[in-house]
């Protein structure tokens, strides 16, 4: 996933498949640990080719969805997601300011470890102050594990800055969510943060 500074829309599923052995397994947890919030309104955070979106948008047929990707070549193939009317894709940085919620949940996958931790802990202090509520935000990522042998996916060190789960809890639980682990293994991670105030 290092090498990844300029995305490939055309090749990006078979090198997910075969740089993250555990891709398809990751996406369907996220899909899961959104299964009990009764959504109408969703942030995606890093699209993409709207892997992520097109399960989120199965699971909770009532809802829209926002996608925000910096790669326009991405957010092309995102376009071709069946019910296109339920998709607002829009170009820009998760640094940036994001749109008005109030959302009932945001989702992060494979893109929060593109920031620093500071930037992370500031992201999750944003993303609270857009949920409703009730809302949740899953963080789906790459993550500094527990084992240096767990670390198996190819990284960039200009491009990649994972954390451990340990500290990104921490900084949810700084930002005023409950956060917890839904499902983890190896050097991934999938978190599950509801909005506590
Ligand atoms: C590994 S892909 C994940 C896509 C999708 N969520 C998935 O799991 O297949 C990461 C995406 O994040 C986008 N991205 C990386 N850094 C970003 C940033 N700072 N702001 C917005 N998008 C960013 C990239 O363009 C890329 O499409």
């Amino acid at each position: 996933m290092g090498h990844q500074f300029h995305w490939d829309a055309k090749t990006y599923l078979e090198l997910m498949r075969a740089e993250v052995p555990d891709y398809g397994r990751l996406q369907e947890e996220v899909a899961a640990a959104t299964r009990l919030v009764e959504a109408r309104a969703i942030l995606e955070l890093g699209t993409g080719t709207g892997e992520t979106a097109r399960r989120l948008l199965a699971v909770h047929p009532l809802a829209d969805l926002i996608g925000i990707d910096s790669s326009e070549q991405m957010l092309a193939a995102a376009s071709q997601l069946p019910e296109p009317e339920r998709v607002d894709l829009r170009i820009g940085r998760i640094e940036d300011a994001l749109p008005a919620g109030p959302f009932d949940l945001v989702i992060a996958a494979l893109i929060v470890h593109h920031l620093q931790g500071h930037d992370k802990a500031n992201l999750f202090r944003r993303v609270h102050s857009l949920l409703r509520p009730g809302g949740r935000f899953v963080l789906a990522d790459v993550v500094v594990p527990e084992f240096p042998g767990d670390a198996i996916t190819p990284l960039s060190p200009d491009y990649d800055h994972p954390n451990t789960v340990a500290e990104q809890l921490d900084w949810l639980e700084g930002a005023a969510f409950s956060a917890s682990v839904i499902w983890k293994r190896r050097d991934l991670a999938v978190i599950a943060a509801d909005r506590r105030t």
